[in-house]
């Protein structure tokens, strides 16, 4: 099993997170951790992404397991390690990004949305794979028919999904978990609710 699939594996649901600073994020991350979602990914998406990691990291029990997601240039990749991330996520890949993730050995979940990207990240050594943007390239009928031609692929799909269909993507042999932000919604002045937060977090867990 690749390190990627072990971490995969660990929850039903990785919580696509984007946070405006790093307080923030040590306090949704706890109440996700709480009702059970014990992997998450942090998007480099906020000047404070990379202190959010290094926060969530210091202040989550050593179980959690706490990823940096957007990852698009090697650049990003060496700063996500830095910062403490145990795994990467990208919604796509290049020659360039491949190798270095290679290279620096981190466990990397990798983008695709069409069936030559697909065979193009396996032809690299990538047999695990996010599958982006999931509801509008495709949906559950795409990862179907990727199963029966490339049948030693594994996907986490994300983009678009939500909690009602959730449970159709994981019923794909060939998917391990979702992923998605549904779970931490901004309100309209742009705070997170932690009591709504810890609703759909448990939601999620109970619905998978
Ligand atoms: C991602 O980076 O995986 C997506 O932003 C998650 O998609 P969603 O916001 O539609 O759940």
């Amino acid at each position: 099993m690749s390190d990627v699939l072990a971490v995969l594996k660990k929850s039903p649901v990785i919580p696509v997170l984007a946070f405006k600073s790093a307080q923030e994020a040590v306090d949704v991350c706890r109440v996700l951790f709480d009702e059970g979602l014990s992997v998450l990914e942090i998007t480099l998406r906020h000047e404070s992404a990379l202190a959010a990691i290094n926060a969530v990291k210091e202040d989550l029990p050593a179980d959690a397991c706490v990823g940096a997601g957007t990852v698009v240039t090697p650049a990003l990749a060496e700063a996500a390690i830095e910062a403490g991330a145990e795994f990467g996520v990208s919604p796509g890949l290049t020659p360039e990004l491949a190798a270095a993730v290679k290279k620096l050995n981190w466990p990397f979940l990798p983008g695709i949305a069409t069936l030559s990207e697909a065979m193009q990240a396996r032809e690299w050594g990538f047999t695990e794979l996010k599958f982006f943007p999931a509801n509008i390239s495709g949906g559950t009928g795409f990862l179907k028919a990727v199963g029966s031609v490339l049948p030693d692929l594994t996907f986490c799909p994300t983009g678009g999904i939500s909690v009602d269909t959730a449970p159709d993507y994981r019923a794909l042999p060939n998917v391990a978990t979702v992923g998605g932000s549904w779970i931490t919604p901004r309100g309209r002045d742009g705070s997170i609710d932690l009591g709504l937060v810890r609703e759909l977090a448990r939601t999620a867990v109970e619905g998978h």
